[in-house]
């Protein structure tokens, strides 16, 4: 059996192809990315000429650390390529990120790119999304009642489940690189993805959702068969 790990470096690796010399770049966050920073390093060091803007503080560290060129996403404007991973990829390429906390700079990040490429272990692809809890970005003033009208958004998407605030490896409330706090929608199925994220983003409060949807242009799936991508 092949280990997740080198699924998630292979697919990383095969998106390493897509990046040319001069390119403006956006680095995702999570293990998958952490690979491709990784392999992106190595073509840096052997002359490859990029500019990358990273989505979190961990993936900013990761690049300082090996030497790959950072500037932010007001410095370079728009980007040529964004490379991130994704904890769901359904139907129309439609994602669940958020995972690791950084939906807010990877949405926006996503969106700067004129392509964003999601990396993953085929195990990520599913016919429905949902089954891993979506994550939510909220202000922390009011978190109650905005949890309340959370629900009532989500019931009205069609969806069941619950909220349950994000914690972190000490029992904390978990707080984003933004200073916000994350709730994770348990729902187990999104039966009509743009009517939740519509409904979750007209609450007061919400700063941002885990939902990608008509972000990614392309997907490129390792699994122990090979590489498969798809094309939105
Ligand atoms: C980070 O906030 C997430 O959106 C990640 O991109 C997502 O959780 C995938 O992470 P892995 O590559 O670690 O599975």
């Amino acid at each position: 059996m092949v280990h997740a790990e080198d699924l998630k470096r292979r697919a990383a690796a095969a998106a390493l192809e897509y990046v040319t010399d001069g390119m403006r770049v956006g680095l995702g966050t999570g293990s998958t990315a952490r690979h491709f920073v990784e392999l992106l390093a190595e073509k840096v060091y052997a002359g490859l000429k990029v500019i990358c803007v990273p989505t979190s503080e961990q993936t900013l560290a990761q690049a300082v650390e090996l030497g790959v060129p950072i500037a932010t996403l007001d410095e370079v404007g728009e980007l040529d390529l964004c490379v991130d991973g994704a904890d769901e990829v359904g139907p129309g390429l439609a994602l669940v990120k958020g995972g690791g906390g950084a939906l807010l700079r990877e949405k926006i990040v996503a969106r700067a790119a004129k392509e964003m490429v999601v990396i993953a272990d085929s195990t990520k692809k599913v016919g429905v999304l949902g089954r891993f809890p979506l994550p939510i970005e909220i202000v922390d003033f009011g978190a109650v009642s905005i949890a309340r009208s959370l629900e009532e958004a989500i019931r009205s998407a069609g969806c069941v489940g619950e909220l349950r605030p994000r914690r972190d490896r000490d029992g904390h409330p978990f707080i984003t690189d933004h200073g916000h706090v994350l709730l994770d929608a348990h729902l187990g199925r999104i039966p009509d993805p743009a009517a939740l994220a519509s409904a979750i983003s007209e609450v007061p409060g919400v700063v941002e959702h885990g939902l990608f949807i008509g972000l990614a242009s392309r997907a490129v799936l390792a699994g122990a068969e090979g590489i498969v991508v798809l094309d939105r």
